[in-house]
């Protein structure tokens, strides 16, 4: 037997027995005639304790060893004089009598501790190093519980977990598809899942009321700390359902994941808002609510006074911080530097101070009296001691960039608190989108999305102003998941089509067999699907999705560790027919 306990599991309760522990070797110190040894597992790290005194030669076998031997020792447990509280096998230690060395290290590239001294690209380079360390481990034993915790609910409402392919046809709307060639079939190529979206609704068709699946999926789109290429979905689907009961049922799914995993109890339901709103109040389709710092409109109040920004604008709005009018010049320098930044993208930043005393300073004293500037600040409801903070410009650009400025704010005032959880359903999305460049409406969500009934006859008139039966999930500002109850109706279909640009060749090739299943008897189906990266990051109180995969992919797609993308060899190539003509290498 190589072990009798784990390294985390000896308490005071284990005093004096005899047993055997194996693992790694996190730490060696010698003191005197002592040398002490941290040996570390999956579950813990306990001390070992071997006295030159006692055993002179097992003493001299540890002070051979490194950092990250593998070893097995076997000694007494004692009840340590100097306890460490900081771990759960602080107070005892074990009084070394054997000692195995099951493998040798080399020197590790970084320190395997919480405070690592490896940067980034080196701990990804060695994850499985990386992975050793307790900050890093624990996500994914999170990551376990979680998935586990939502097998065990949907079990429970009867869903069944159903395996839909990895290889299939290449349906480019969305993001770009990632393609792998077929040797059997040269010159034609299967696609990656962005998502089984297609393969579940067939379910739907077929007979499978309740389907889930926790499943990877692949997009090859520009990555960000929410993304990466290749991630993984909790997907579901159901059949005779509406909107509302899809929401009850998955809302029930979160809170039942924060009960076990988090003991926090949502009593009330998850507040719910339109897009219009979220766009109106926060410039942003996941809106964090962790505070409010809503969004006030003020283009009305500014017009006329001969300030040309403000004149000019299509839109004008500020936010209203509170407590912040001490802020210093330089404070507001950086604000106006931060929201001049390309990717927030204002031009510049109007600002109020409404001081302690009730008076009015701001950089537009030229434009505007101390009466104008109070006008605006009852809009905002400020009081003395707030500030006003105000950008102006085409409205979406503007939205966007106060939302940014909003959040900015939210994180210097310490509101976004990691351990408070501001739960948000989103819904009535706008059903399409109109692209400037190609001219033509694309599906906001996809093309197999319901449009809201009552907007039906919208859909030859104003297609831009019909909702979509589609709704989002949103906590702390981060889109966990979102979904839609589908087009059932194969006319209502063609329309979509239709109105998405498609020919009825080209929504034959490439969802022609959707549409023809449609024809054998399609049940009113809907669902949706959450990030289960995401979901693991949100409790983990990570910053990036990165920190809860075993094995990810760093910003340029890149797995450093195993060197994935590689080339092929020209064997490869010529087995499956391809010539490469690539010019930038
Ligand atoms: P959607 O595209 O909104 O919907 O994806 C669902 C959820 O998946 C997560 N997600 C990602 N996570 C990490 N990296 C990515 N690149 C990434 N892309 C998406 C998000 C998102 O909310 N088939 C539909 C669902 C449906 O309609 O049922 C779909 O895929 O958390």
């Amino acid at each position: 037997m190589y072990r009798t306990h784990t390294c985390g599991e000896l308490r005071i309760s284990d005093k004096d027995k005899n047993v055997t522990l194996a693992g790694w070797v996190q730490r060696i110190r010698k003191m005197g005639g002592m040398t002490f040894i941290d040996i570390r597992d999956r579950y813990g790290i306990t001390q070992l304790v071997f006295n030159h005194e006692n055993d002179p030669e097992l003493c001299d076998l540890a002070n051979k060893l490194g950092r990250e031997f593998v070893i097995q020792v076997s000694g007494i447990v004692k009840e340590r004089s100097n306890k460490n509280k900081n771990i759960p096998t602080g107070d005892i230690e074990l009084i070394v009598n054997n000692l195995v060395i099951l493998h040798s290290s080399e020197i590790p590239p970084f320190t395997i501790e919480d405070e690592s001294d490896g940067g980034d690209d080196l701990r990804m380079q060695y994850r499985y190093l990386d992975l050793r360390r307790n900050c890093v481990r624990k996500n994914l034993e999170l990551r376990h519980k979680i998935a586990f915790e939502v097998r065990k609910y949907l079990d429970q409402q009867n869903f069944l977990e159903i395996e839909t392919p990895m290889l299939i046809k290449s349906t480019p709307e969305g993001a770009r598809d990632f393609v792998v060639p077929s040797r059997m079939n040269p010159g034609e190529f299967y696609a990656l899942p962005q998502s089984p979206q297609t393969f579940k609704q067939l379910l739907m068709v077929s007979v499978f009321d309740r389907y889930f699946q926790i499943v990877k999926c692949f997009r090859d789109e520009d990555l960000r700390a929410d993304r990466q290429p290749e991630f993984t979905q909790i997907d579901c689907e159901m059949s005779f359902v509406e909107q509302e009961d899809v929401l009850n049922i998955f809302e029930g799914m979160i809170k039942h994941l924060f009960k076990e995993i988090k003991q926090i109890d949502f009593k009330d339901p998850f507040p719910r808002m339109t897009w219009a709103d979220a766009m109106k109040y926060y410039g942003s389709d996941k809106p964090d609510l962790r505070f409010g710092m809503q969004f006030v409109e003020l283009k009305d109040l500014t017009e006329g006074k001969n300030f040309g920004v403000f004149d000019n604008a299509e839109y004008v709005a500020g936010i209203c911080a509170k407590g912040c009018a001490s802020y210093t010049r330089k404070q507001l320098d950086e604000l106006t530097e931060f929201v001049k930044r390309p990717q927030v993208g204002a031009k510049g930043l109007v600002y109020v101070r409404y001081d302690e005393n009730g008076s009015f300073k701001s950089s537009v004293d030229k434009f505007y009296t101390a009466e104008d500037l109070k006008k605006w600040a009852e809009r905002f409801n400020a009081n003395p001691g707030d500030l006003i903070l105000i950008l102006a410009g085409e409205k979406t650009k503007t939205q966007k960039a106060l939302c940014e400025l909003r959040l900015e704010m939210g994180t210097r005032l310490g509101l976004r608190d990691k351990n408070k959880f501001a739960p948000l359903w989103v819904i009535d999305f706008p059903l399409l989108e109109w692209d400037e460049e190609t001219q033509r409406y694309y599906a906001m969500h996809h093309p197999f999305t319901s449009p809201n009934l009552n907007d039906i006859d919208l859909l030859d008139s104003d297609p831009g102003k019909v909702r979509a039966n589609a709704y989002d999930m949103v906590f702390n500002g981060v889109e966990l998941g979102g979904g839609s109850i589908r087009i059932h109706d194969s006319e209502l279909q063609d329309k979509m089509f239709r109105i998405l640009g498609f020919t009825e060749e080209k929504a034959q090739y490439q969802f022609g067999f959707l549409i023809n299943a449609f024809k054998y008897g399609a049940p009113p189906h809907g669902g949706l699907a959450f990030g289960l990266d995401r979901l693991v990051s949100l409790f983990a109180g990570l910053d990036s999705i990165r920190d809860c995969i075993a094995f990810p992919k760093n910003n340029s797609g890149r797995d450093t560790m195993s060197g994935a993308p590689s080339v092929l060899d020209e064997s490869q190539l010529e087995e499956l027919q391809l010539k490469l003509d690539i010019h930038d290498k």
